[in-house]
């Protein structure tokens, strides 16, 4: 096989030095990109007076044929090339000769790769967006169906103030439409033109990098050929976004692990999106989301390798930016599967109403118990004190609010009129809530129809 570069060297390579550093086996996945790159770079050969006519339909129409054999037959996609930018030259050459030899005029592969890849990110980024939207649709589907529906909130993993269960949604809600938004900003740091960078100081063919940026789809053309040859800051960019929504989707998996289980019981898997186990019939696992939960380590680590790649590297390529690719095809991969199976399981729960209300009753009112307290005029810090000693009281003997008389109120503090039993239920707590973003029931449906029409907007 010969390279790109061959001609410079008198001996074959050394396959345990070459072979090392060969990337068409997955940067393949850049095929379309490569060759809507070269496309629009041999129309600015053309364009710059480089490329004859004849030449550049020539090149035109091979680079088209070879884009739709690739697309019908991706085994066509394969062979003993360095990369994939040395397999589409070849099979260019192998069709029209000389034409195809005066492609890479003025072009490095160094900034084509930085192009693809930001090619591909461009386009894939959009379907792991739709992935996320999805997600959050099921997570407002959940949150509706879930009506009035009360459960205990947690800090510390105590309970600590009844929400509705369909608060608990919307939050996971809330976590996952800024996942949406910063893979936006990871696609639009991905949104600039390397063509003319050349290796690393530029091209000396007056090619119109405007118009290459329009053709391509992008809106800028990057600032500086040095830093472009070696900037993968948008790849950086990308892997913390999917690392993010792995880190949501981790902790979403972890709340749905611990509520779907015997103790908790909240909600209930569906038989669909469980699994058994080979030994003891009753079980019925959570595996996808504990599978989602140990990926989120992998794509953070993608993150934190690569960040660990780049920061040794001395100005301009060196070849250990190839290692982007593979973080990035591995990320995105695990995080589109992370988002379908938690789809599956989420948008297919249970609820158990009466175990979840149950759960929101009892001390865990201790703070609006103080509230009544403070809109009858106490300060609430002596409100606290009042109600920490009935606590104390109630748990010595094992009762709750619920189970106090009027009498029993009104010992505890003169403050306390008939009404006080009422505010100490899990509905006059969330009722009582009044900014926007608490789990009043008016805010909550307010929340709920707020994200269907940013749903509906995408
Ligand atoms: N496979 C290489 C990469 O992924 C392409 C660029 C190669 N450039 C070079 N000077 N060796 O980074």
């Amino acid at each position: 096989m010969t390279t790109l570069w061959s001609g410079r060297f008198d001996t074959a390579p050394d396959p345990a030095a070459f072979d090392f550093g060969i990337s068409f086996g997955f940067d393949r996945a850049l095929f379309e990109d490569d060759v809507n790159g070269s496309l629009a770079w041999a129309e600015a050969l053309n364009r710059a007076g480089v490329l004859s006519a004849e030449d550049t339909s020539a090149i035109t129409t091979a680079l088209q044929a070879i884009l739709d054999e690739g697309r019908r037959n991706p085994a066509f996609v394969q062979g003993p090339d360095e990369d994939v930018h040395s397999f589409v030259e070849r099979n260019l050459v192998e069709r029209v000769g000389d034409a195809g030899r005066r492609l890479h005029t003025g072009r490095s592969r160094n900034e084509q790769v930085s192009l693809d890849i930001r090619l591909y990110l461009r386009r894939r980024i959009p379907p792991v967006q739709a992935a996320v939207a999805r997600l959050i649709q099921a997570c407002v589907d959940q949150a509706e169906a879930a009506g009035e529906a009360l459960m205990p909130s947690y800090t510390h993993l105590r309970r600590a103030m009844p929400v509705l269960v369909a608060h608990f949604y919307m939050a996971h809600a809330a976590a996952l439409r800024r996942d949406y938004a910063r893979l936006a900003v990871a696609s639009s740091e991905a949104d600039a033109l390397t063509l003319g960078s050349g290796a690393i100081a530029g091209t000396s063919y007056a090619v119109d990098t405007a118009f290459l940026a329009k053709r391509l789809g992008f809106s800028k053309v990057v600032a500086n050929s040095m830093d472009a040859s070696s900037d993968r800051d948008f790849v950086a960019s990308f892997l913390y976004a999917c690392s993010l929504t792995m880190v949501h989707l981790s902790r979403m998996a972890e709340d749905f692990i611990l509520f779907t289980g015997e103790e908790h019981g909240f909600f209930e898997l569906s038989d669909a999106s469980a699994t058994g186990s080979s030994m003891m019939p009753q079980k019925k696992n959570p595996d996808p989301l504990e599978l989602v939960r140990g990926k989120s380590g992998r794509v953070m680590g993608r993150l934190s390798g690569f960040l660990a790649t780049m920061k040794g590297l001395p100005s301009g390529y060196n070849k250990d930016l190839q290692e982007d690719k593979e973080a990035v095809f591995d990320a995105e991969a695990s995080v589109l599967a992370s988002l379908g199976a938690t789809h599956a399981v989420i948008s297919r729960l249970g609820l158990h109403p009466e175990r979840t209300g149950k759960a929101a009753s009892g001390l865990l009112l201790a703070t609006d118990v103080a509230d009544y307290l403070v809109s009858r005029g106490l300060p609430f810090r002596r409100a606290h004190e009042v109600v920490g000693a009935m606590v104390r009281k109630l748990l010595g003997e094992g009762r709750d609010f619920a189970d106090m008389s009027l009498d029993e109120w009104k010992a505890a503090s003169e403050m306390f009129g008939d009404d006080a039993p009422q505010a100490a239920t899990a509905l006059a707590s969330v009722r009582t809530k009044r900014t926007p973003q608490s789990t009043n029931p008016d805010a909550v449906a307010a929340a709920i129809a707020e994200c269907r029409a940013w749903l509906a907007s995408l």
